[in-house]
């Protein structure tokens, strides 16, 4: 199987009101590689400002660069807004600072997720806890800071990326699933609370995708031979599969849609 299976882009169309982004401002954590990248790179190509949050400020601003130019075929741009999304009170002075430069946010993507695989009775708690900090509650935190400004414009759009880990598990991956179920509870929590605001509050749940953090995965020919018979479509996701959904829930397309978790997965959990 080859996870990067050919595939043709069609060239630039206009985009259709449904699927326009234009005047919206958005923010995607985690966003200096990977899916957070692909994602950010769309709403950019889609009209929208997005600010692309991470830590290490070089590999950020790499990341603006691409993100900048794909906006520039739909007339989006791309800032860098460097923190820890685990640092709560550095993630209310980007949200702040980020408020400040662009007077909205209509678009929260919450995307930074690690992963600590190790039965669960190994896991330290020290470690667990840093786990839902930064796949939980920064989340959390940063949904309260965005809700803010977007209950005031009564607009509002806030993605939680979560896993297939979500809902079903497998051994010596806990931490990971349990917090991810969460977050996949957390949205339907806020689409509960903020609906009556406009707010709209959905998941995006990834399958098995080529991004770098499963690079020695995607090498490992028994990995996708597995993958091959345990997925619908039977291949790894490029990470720029993932970016119809983010683009599609951030716009008005998505308008009556809300507590939602959308699987992007190639048929991975409607597959046995
Ligand atoms: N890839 C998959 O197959 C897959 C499958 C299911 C779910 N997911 C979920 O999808 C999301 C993205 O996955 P990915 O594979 O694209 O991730 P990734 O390649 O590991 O990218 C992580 C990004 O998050 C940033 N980051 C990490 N910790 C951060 C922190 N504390 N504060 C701010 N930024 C931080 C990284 O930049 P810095 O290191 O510079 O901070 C980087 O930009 C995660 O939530 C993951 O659980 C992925």
């Amino acid at each position: 199987m080859n996870p990067a299976a050919a595939h043709t882009t069609p060239a630039a169309a206009p985009i259709s009101p449904l699927f326009s982004l234009q005047g919206r401002v958005a923010l995607v954590t985690g966003a200096s590689r990977g899916l957070g990248l692909s994602m950010a790179q769309a709403l950019a190509a889609h009209g929208a400002t997005v600010w692309l949050n991470g830590r290490d400020a070089d590999t950020l601003q790499a990341a603006v660069q691409q993100t900048g130019a794909a906006g520039q075929t739909g007339g989006g741009s791309a800032h860098a807004l460097p923190f820890d999304v685990a640092d709560e009170a550095a993630a209310s002075a980007a949200l702040a600072h980020l408020i400040g430069e662009s007077g909205r946010l209509d678009i929260l993507i919450n995307n930074v997720g690690q992963r600590r695989r190790q039965p669960f009775d190994a896991l330290p708690a020290q470690a667990l806890r840093e786990l839902l900090e930064h796949n939980l509650l920064s989340a959390w935190h940063l949904c309260r800071e965005a809700a803010r400004p977007m209950r005031a414009q009564g607009f509002g759009r806030i993605i939680n990326v979560t896993s297939i880990a979500g809902p079903i598990a497998r051994a010596g991956d806990a931490a990971y699933t349990t917090s991810k179920g969460a977050l996949e509870a957390l949205t339907r929590a806020l689409a509960a609370e903020l609906g009556g605001h406009g707010i709209n509050v959905n998941a995006i749940a990834p399958g098995y995708f080529a991004t770098d953090t499963n690079a020695g995965m995607v090498q490992d020919p028994a990995t996708s031979a597995w993958l091959q018979q345990r997925s619908s479509l039977g291949r790894w996701g490029r990470p720029e599969e993932i970016a119809g959904a983010a683009v599609f829930l951030a716009s008005d397309a998505a308008s009556y849609v809300t507590g939602h978790v959308l699987a992007v997965d190639g048929g991975y959990l409607a597959h046995f």
